[in-house]
């Protein structure tokens, strides 16, 4: 091959390769999983979602965060029924693309964000409503986090997991499964602190 030839096909080929290399980038990034997740999806049903945002007693003043927001249920209904502002955020990038998704089909989009962040290292101070399906070890992990950065007064739900030496205000009894309230600052028990259960 003629040099002139040969360099030519040099060039092209390695803009060939750089192409291809850039195109897999910006296919893969945004798929791309911050870590692997602490715990996996598993959606709240409907009627759980309701009684979580009831209990919370959540108006069009409240601002909702769901820590690890999943296909994005809590936040939209959140937006739709209630009138609120819905934060969702999640680490893996699938289930934000389908929270961002479910929103449109809502209609809620001018409501609601989703953050594909890890909710340990995403700020939350603007949150008056909490909600959370995670597990009993992550309960526990984040509560530092809640207490640094949440106002007082804002309310924490949690979808059947608890927070071991730290009673809820109420705990609700809705389909099988116990959802939970805590108000910040979320403190050990003291004499006097009372334990609702209700039962739906
Ligand atoms: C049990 S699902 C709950 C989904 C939704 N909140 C609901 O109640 O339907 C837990 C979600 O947390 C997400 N997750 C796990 N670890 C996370 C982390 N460190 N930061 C953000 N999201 C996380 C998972 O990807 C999953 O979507």
């Amino acid at each position: 091959m003629a040099p002139r030839h040969l360099l030519l096909s040099l060039v092209f080929s390695a803009v060939l390769v750089a192409s291809v290399r850039a195109l897999e980038t910006a296919v893969q990034s945004p798929q791309a999983s911050l870590r692997t997740p602490d715990v996996i999806f598993v959606p709240t049903p409907r009627e759980v979602v309701d009684a979580m945002l009831t209990l919370a007693k959540v108006t069009d003043r409240d601002v909702v965060y769901d820590l690890g927001s999943g296909d994005g249920r809590i936040p939209i209904a959140a937006a739709k029924a209630y009138g609120a502002r819905g934060i969702g955020i999640d680490i893996d990038p699938q289930r934000i693309n389908e929270a961002k998704a479910n929103a449109i089909a809502a209609g809620v989009t001018a409501k609601v964000t989703f953050l594909n962040q890890d909710l340990f290292t995403t700020d939350i101070h603007e949150a008056t409503v909490v909600t959370m399906y995670l597990l009993p070890s992550l309960n526990l992990k984040v509560l530092p986090k809640l207490n640094a950065e949440l106002k007082p007064g804002t309310r924490v739900v949690s979808h059947q997991f608890d927070m071991a030496g730290y009673p809820p205000e109420r705990t609700v009894a809705v389909s099988g499964r116990n959802i939970y309230l805590w108000t910040i600052p979320i403190r050990p028990p003291q004499a006097g602190n009372s334990k609702i259960l209700e039962v739906k």
